[in-house]
């Protein structure tokens, strides 16, 4: 479905690996539809346990793709493949994993809140730079983010676009743990295969209860998604998106 997701199978393991290097992973509309499919396929899956989510060696994503965006803020078709993606990562049945290397921006950074374990190697970084483009935080991040790290540091993460590193990350709740390098797949894919060994009806349940109350973060996705929509059409992000786009033409 996209040449930029590849899917894997480890076992009841479904390993969902965004592989975009020369873009550092930039999230376009047909990556977030692939990503979708893989999620909601799982869902209804019954040897798939666990979901984990990869990128590339230095980049796990670099965020939305902002040509995307500034398509969108040109032409006012947005298409529904960002929502309908944070949607079934907010709805998934089964756990979400994630292993991070370097680079987490925007929604790589956001999709974390949804996941049940996210690894990260020293060197990952974490950033949000929604304001600065003009925009706002999306993914629930406006609720599960003050709720995850309090108000005043998800405050400086979401809406200053103040970085993390890794080790930050952690202290802040938004990763679960460290992992050198060359561990790291091995390590989410031990800890998903774990997961996927338990009793899995308890497991659902146990996480159904731990990721209440659903219809909230549901609710939060779309309004921000509304305002997100609306801010892309805006001089502010307009003049973001051509400043990042036209800055190695200068
Ligand atoms: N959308 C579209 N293209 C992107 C991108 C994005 N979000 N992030 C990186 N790219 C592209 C760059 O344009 C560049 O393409 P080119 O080689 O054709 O010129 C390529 O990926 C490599 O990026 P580059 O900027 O050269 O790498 P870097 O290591 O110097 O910086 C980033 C990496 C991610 C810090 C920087 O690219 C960046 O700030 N990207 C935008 C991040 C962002 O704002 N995302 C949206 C969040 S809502």
């Amino acid at each position: 479905m996209s040449e930029h997701i590849q899917i894997e199978r480890h076992g009841a393991v479904k390993v969902i690996r965004m592989n975009r290097p020369d873009k550092k992973n930039a999230l376009t509309r047909t990556m977030y539809a692939a990503m979708s499919k893989a999620i909601i396929d799982s869902d209804s899956d019954p040897d798939i346990r666990a979901n984990v989510f990869f990128g590339v060696p230095g980049a796990f994503s670099s965020g939305n793709d902002l040509q995307d965006f500034m398509a969108f803020a040109t032409t006012g078709q947005m298409g529904t493949e960002v929502i309908d993606f944070l949607v079934a990562v907010a709805n998934a049945k089964k756990p979400l994993l994630a292993g991070v290397d370097g680079l987490a921006i925007g929604v790589g950074s956001t999709l974390q809140l949804h996941c049940d374990l996210s690894f990260a190697t020293p060197q990952s970084y974490f950033k949000t730079p929604f304001v600065d483009l003009g925009l706002v935080p999306e993914a629930a991040s406006s609720l599960l983010g003050p709720a995850l790290m309090g108000q005043q540091r998800a405050f400086a993460f979401l809406a200053m676009g103040d970085g993390l590193n890794a080790v930050e990350a952690k202290e802040a709740g938004l990763i679960y743990r460290l992992v050198e390098t060359d561990e790291l797949e091995a390590t989410v894919l031990k800890a998903a295969t774990e997961i996927a060994a338990k009793p899995p009806q308890a497991m659902q349940i146990a996480r159904d209860l731990l990721r209440m109350p659903r219809q909230e973060t549901i609710d939060r996705i779309h309004l921000e998604a509304k305002l997100f929509a609306e801010r892309l059409q805006s001089d502010e992000a307009r003049a973001a998106f051509m400043a990042f786009l036209s800055r190695k033409k200068g």
